[in-house]
């Protein structure tokens, strides 16, 4: 712990503070934020005072030397062995106090825990995707509150930027590559995940939630999260429906039969389906089957091929319950 925890503290009087956020920052709900904090009070703070001091010193001197009756130019200064070692060697303090603070820091963020709970992230345009150890897939992340946890990260498509505002915590993630970035969430709570790279039209709604749950809880929530037809009062259609609406589908296809990037689906199903090689075909479970797996295989007429394959990320059975809910879309 560095030296300036007093620095968030005095802000903290602000009306604007709320479940500590702060006028300049949002809470605080990782172990890794009062440090970023930390630094970016001390910048702030030693900006503010030189900013105060220079100004000061600046209009005092305009009206001490102003031109006026019987005041005399004076000669400007010339070489000052004393002046010149001062502005080399204050600056050159602050620069070592500012590294030595952020070197800390950047380290603390560097080297995850070695017994961080891992989560895998996979983000496209525009969703993000957690897969739990267990193999469960989520649009949203849930972790357990008191315990390191690591995400490794990569992107489907283009480049995009992970980033929670109140951990502290934004990584690029990278087409062809994996990223890792980690954080302790001490208590229970939920909190904004975005998108900080621009990544096409939706970038804007490529967010989600991450959630802390108290450590119990977070076993629970996997559970049952883990098979969408555990609940035995959803008839297969609306079991569909949550992982049409969860999995991203909804973002491309309409089902109120409006035209989006991708063709709406009401009343697909069963009807000919005129394809961009100039083929008709009849939409049964075939076709539906083999566009969630392989899309770029039958593209139809007038769209472009943008969809992502679903190949070993939907199990059959999902893909089964998908199609049981366009069955309902009239
Ligand atoms: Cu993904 Cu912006």
């Amino acid at each position: 712990m560095n030296g300036f925890a007093l620095a968030p503290a005095l802000l903290n009087w602000l009306p604007l503070a709320d479940r500590g956020a702060t006028f300049w920052l949002p809470q605080q709900a990782s172990s890794v934020a009062p440090k970023i904090d930390g630094l970016f009070y001390v910048i702030l703070y030693i900006s503010a005072f030189f900013f105060a001091l220079i100004v000061g010193v600046l209009v005092l001197f305009l009206v001490l030397y102003r031109a006026r009756p019987g005041h005399k130019e004076q000669p400007s200064p010339s070489h000052s062995t004393v002046l010149e070692l001062l502005w080399s060697v204050i600056p050159l303090i602050l620069v070592i106090v500012i590294f030595w603070i952020s070197f800390k820091a950047y380290m603390y963020l560097r080297e995850p825990p070695g017994d961080a709970y891992q989560i895998k992230v996979d983000a496209h345009k525009w969703q993000w995707g957690f897969t739990y150890p267990n193999g469960h897939w989520d649009p949203e992340l849930h972790v357990p509150a008191a315990q390191p946890v690591l995400l490794t990260m990569t992107s489907d498509d283009v480049l995009h930027s992970f980033f929670i505002p109140d951990f502290r915590v934004k990584q690029d993630v990278v087409p062809g590559r994996y990223t890792r970035v980690w954080f302790r969430a001490d208590n229970p709570g939920d909190h904004q995940i975005y998108c900080a790279e621009y990544c096409g039209k939706d970038h804007s709604k490529m967010w989600s939630r991450a959630y802390v749950h108290e450590p119990g809880d977070f076993e629970k929530w996997l559970e049952k999260a883990s098979d969408p037809f555990s609940d035995k009062t959803k008839t297969m259609a609306q079991v569909g429906e949550t992982i049409f609406n969860q999995r991203g589908c909804v973002q491309c296809h309409s089902t109120k039969g409006e035209k989006n990037t991708g063709p709406h689906l009401n009343g697909v199903f069963g009807s000919s389906v005129q394809l961009s090689n100039g083929q008709t075909i009849v939409a049964d479970e075939n076709y539906i089957h083999q566009s969630v797996v392989d899309p770029a295989s039958q593209v139809v007429s007038g769209f472009q091929p943008l969809m992502p394959s679903f190949q070993g990320r939907l199990k059959d059975k999902e893909i089964d319950a998908i199609i049981e809910y366009l069955k309902t879309l009239k």
